[in-house]
């Protein structure tokens, strides 16, 4: 199949804000992030998107594999932004870069806390960042795996969405074409004035407000949203509780009781 990579048009988009941007689209790599990660390791800092149409050994969060569905062929988008990057501070880059891919693609995608896309109570994209010290300076990797039709083989630990259901006529080049160039200002963005003033955008678009949530620590509670540096915050009942790193999931609600009344 060859598919029509919007990649000039995202260039002369990104070039004045970044001037040595490259985009490259590579038909399979084992993982773009990991593709990245060794440049910037080999001294390759400028800044650059990959794109892979397939990727043998993409990686996700916690050192799970992200698959890639044979079904199809670009049944998923996968690429990377690898570019220098020197905020302030670091945390709530994983939320700024969320909620970029959800206001990018459809307003009914929300945000799992940290930085998981859902569509209703399914996963659609996935986040995995990574950074790396070369020198002085430190260099960013933000990859992103968004389903673009639905996995034939559905892992039944987290039920997969995709965003053919929400946007019918969708393929993998016209989500890259959406998703890129806001996803570089955001960033951007994220730099100069870190996670603070996306605190609103981010409460519009959270999956897990006011919903119970058991955290992986054991702590159970009610999620009240993020603070100003993108924590989650969850209501327990020993007062207000801050959650800076944790798997999170909804506490299923308790079984109604069956005594037929
Ligand atoms: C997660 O939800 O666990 C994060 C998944 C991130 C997958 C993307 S696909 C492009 C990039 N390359 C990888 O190996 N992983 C990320």
């Amino acid at each position: 199949m060859t598919v029509r990579w919007p990649a000039e048009t995202i260039w002369e988009a990104v070039s004045p804000l970044l001037p040595t941007f490259s985009v490259e689209v590579l038909p399979q790599i084992d993982s773009t992030n990991s593709e990245l990660m060794r440049r910037a390791r080999a001294g390759q800092l400028d800044p650059v998107l990959l794109v892979a149409e397939r990727q043998s050994a993409g990686r996700g969060r916690l050192g799970r594999h992200w698959a890639s569905d044979d079904a199809g062929a670009l049944s998923s988008l996968t690429f990377s932004l690898g570019l220098p990057l020197s905020p302030a501070d670091w945390s709530g880059l994983s939320l700024a870069v969320g909620l970029a891919v959800v206001e990018s693609l459809h307003p009914d995608l929300r945000l799992k806390w940290p930085n998981d896309v859902w569509l209703q109570e399914r996963k659609l994209a996935g986040i995995l960042i990574e950074t790396v010290s070369v020198g002085e300076q430190r260099y960013a990797v933000v990859g992103v795996g968004i389903n673009i039709l639905l996995p034939r083989a559905q892992d039944l630990r987290t039920p997969a969405a995709a965003l053919c259901e929400v946007l019918p006529e969708v393929d993998a080049a016209i989500a890259l074409g959406l998703v890129a160039v806001p996803l570089v200002r955001a960033i951007l963005r994220f730099e100069a004035e870190g996670f603070a003033p996306l605190r609103t955008a981010f409460h519009a678009r959270d999956l897990l407000y006011g919903r119970e949530l058991v955290c992986s620590d054991g702590a159970t509670g009610m999620a009240r949203g993020v603070d100003a540096a993108g924590a989650l915050l969850l209501h327990t009942e020993n007062g207000l509780k801050k959650i800076s790193s944790a798997e999170v999931s909804v506490r299923p609600a308790p079984a109604a009781s069956n005594n037929g009344s």
